[in-house]
């Protein structure tokens, strides 16, 4: 399972890194807005945090597909290991197209149904990231299409790998994960949501106060 976080914020990000499995962080450029850095600090500033194995999965801005494409060149070539963000519309998908006679590793972004998914999972898209939460703002189910998508790309046994991202609690994660999802990315709330433990708080406090009570300040081994 490949978990990231879904940030441009490096405090956030650092904070986060000391208590999970990290595998990288995935952006867009909303996130990066607010990050207020481009690559060329961000990149650097993460790989110090998160170790060089880290994985970028950085966005596209571009909107046509040659625009894309040259886009998505230069960010390969940077030093660190990206996955290029491109988004599953119509100049997008024939980028990726294009550029899986590359080596460019692709994610398809932006997903909202299961055509889109389909499609640029057969345009050879390494990873597709269907958005949980935007997809039922619409009205719609975001986990039945990311059940749809997983049981399509296992039927036809693609190598596209879900990256399932926009959550707005646990409960839409665990449930993408019970379908078999091997990568979600988690907005930094929900990333605190997932390391809050208050009934383990209130245990441990009690274990600790009854500890106290009989031996004071001494250790279990002393
Ligand atoms: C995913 O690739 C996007 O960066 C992001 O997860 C969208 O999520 P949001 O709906 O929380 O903005």
């Amino acid at each position: 399972l490949e978990l990231y976080l879904d940030s441009a914020n490096l405090a956030d990000i650092k904070d986060l890194s000391h208590a999970l499995p990290l595998a990288g962080v995935t952006t867009n450029p909303t996130l990066m807005a607010a990050g207020g850095m481009g690559l060329n600090r961000l990149l650097p500033a993460l790989t110090d945090i998160l170790g060089a194995e880290a994985r970028f999965h950085v966005q596209v801005v571009g909107n046509t597909t040659d625009g894309i494409i040259a886009e998505a060149r230069k960010l390969h070539a940077l030093p660190f290991d990206i996955v290029v963000k491109i988004p599953a519309h119509a100049a997008g998908l024939a980028a990726i197209k294009q550029l899986k006679k590359t080596d460019v590793p692709i994610l398809a972004t932006a997903i909202y149904n299961v055509q889109q998914g389909m499609l640029a999972a057969l345009n050879g898209a390494d990873y597709l990231a269907p958005y949980v939460n935007r997809i039922d703002n619409l009205g719609f189910d975001g986990i039945k299409v990311v059940g749809d998508l997983q049981a399509f790309i296992h039927q036809y046994q693609l190598p596209g790998k879900l990256l399932v991202a926009s959550f707005k609690n646990v409960r839409q994660v665990l449930q993408v994960l019970s379908h078999g999802v091997r990568a979600v990315t988690l907005p930094i709330d929900i990333a605190r949501q997932f390391l809050a433990t208050p009934a383990t708080d209130t245990a441990v406090e009690q274990f600790n106060q009854d500890w106290r009570a009989a031996f004071a300040d001494r250790l279990s081994y002393e």
